[in-house]
């Protein structure tokens, strides 16, 4: 496998790897979006319709991808999404992807439906890890994993709000895709991909998710884990939720999954630090449009009073490059880091770090950037496409 990952060179190229490696019904977890899954190739779609125009006689010989972000030097100018449900596609998935922040330094946010559990984080990478937060019904659950994310030294946290409604995933319905066991049908087919299924279940069989044991009637069963999460999840975050967070947690807070300029605009009001523009990749409000094209209206909307990142559908450092020319102060990626751990582990997400990093750098150079704050709406084409801007 190790081979196979050094001959990848591209995010597609570990994309198949990865689909090789999971069964079908796993697969299609992390690939799929919602319905149609129009929202889902729109991302890419949106990405790839914007021109990147070059600009010679600059000095671009290198350019340094090194940005300052919360007052941490990370070593690029983009992250690790937070995805749950990451130690099914690896064992100790959501490990192995802080696992690699760290190595690559680059921050990782932590899923709240994530596997693993906050404690965990700490003595792997506690100073590159954010925690995203789903809010749920119990308020005084949702406060106290805060407090465990406080005290593991989480300085970041993440409040997802566009997961308030049950999403309709076309693929896990006709999959049967639950978090209680593989049904019959789709264990036959794991038997198709033996390494994956030793793992599976030499880590005994569906993963539970670590930061919910805790409040489950028998903290070890993952069925019973797992029925309390569904219980609690999703909750319906309202205005009043956000001003509560904003009194409760000191360290940063960033609000994910924001796409209305008038939303962004009140988050900051509000006090939050930072926003992530994003359709959640596609995978809960099909017509949503592409992050790529609400951002600059959102970044308008908040003029320079908070930091804007983005996420949903890159999968190249040009698409890294557009959205830091749009004005992104940080991108995120979730399946193309995904798309790694399930070719690899650990050596298959740093090799979606290294692709992504080194495709940013020649990208940004070819359009005359030596410095990541060269990248500007100088570099892009106008929507009209008659020049640049
Ligand atoms: C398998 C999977 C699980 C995800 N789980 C979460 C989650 O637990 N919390 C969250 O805020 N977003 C979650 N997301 C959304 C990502 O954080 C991110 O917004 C999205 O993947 C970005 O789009 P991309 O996959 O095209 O890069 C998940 C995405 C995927 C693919």
């Amino acid at each position: 496998m190790r081979g196979k990952i050094d001959r990848a060179i591209n995010i597609a190229d570990l994309r198949r790897l990865g689909k090789r490696h999971l069964p079908r019904v796993v697969f299609d977890y992390i690939e799929g979006g919602a319905e149609d899954e129009i929202g889902l190739d729109e991302n890419t779609r949106a990405f790839a319709r914007r021109k990147l125009v070059p600009k010679f006689f600059t000095p671009c010989g290198y350019l340094d991808l090194t940005t300052d972000l919360f007052g941490k030097t990370y070593a690029a100018p983009f992250g690790i999404a937070p995805t749950g449900f990451a130690g099914l596609f690896r064992p100790g998935g959501d490990l192995l992807l802080a696992e690699a922040a760290r190595a690559e330094n680059i921050p990782y946010i932590m899923s709240g439906t994530c596997n693993a559990a906050i404690e965990e984080l700490p003595e792997i990478c506690a100073r590159n890890a954010w925690y995203q937060l789903y809010t749920g019904r119990d308020k005084a659950i949702d406060e106290d994993i805060v407090r465990r994310a406080a005290d593991a030294g989480i300085e970041t946290l993440v409040l997802t709000v566009d997961s308030e409604v049950r999403t309709k995933r076309e693929r896990d319905i006709r999959n049967g895709f639950s978090g209680t066991g593989l049904k019959t049908l789709a264990f036959l087919e794991a038997l198709l991909h033996p390494a994956w299924l030793a793992g599976y279940l030499a880590s005994g069989g569906m993963p539970r998710f670590g930061n919910f044991a805790a409040y489950a009637a028998k903290p070890e069963d993952a069925r019973a884990v797992w029925a309390f999460m569904t219980g609690h999840l999703p909750g319906n975050p309202l205005w009043g939720d956000l001003e509560r967070y904003r009194r409760l947690w000191r360290g940063n807070l960033v609000v994910k999954g924001i796409l209305h300029p008038d939303d962004a605009l009140r988050i900051v009001d509000l006090g939050a630090d930072g926003i992530i523009v994003s359709n959640h990749g596609g995978r809960q409000l099909d017509r949503a449009p592409a992050a790529v094209d609400m951002f600059s209206a959102i970044k308008a909307a908040i003029g320079g009073k908070a930091i804007v990142m983005l996420d949903s559908g890159v999968r190249r450092g040009s698409d890294i490059v557009t959205a830091l020319c749009l004005g992104a102060d940080f991108v995120f990626i979730g399946r193309a880091a995904l798309y790694g751990l399930a070719a690899g582990g650990l050596p298959g997400i740093r090799k979606a770090i290294t692709i992504l990093r080194h495709e940013t750098e020649t990208v940004g150079r070819h359009i005359g950037c030596g410095r990541t704050s060269d990248l500007g709406a100088q570099h892009l084409m106008r929507a009209s496409g008659d020049g640049a801007r």
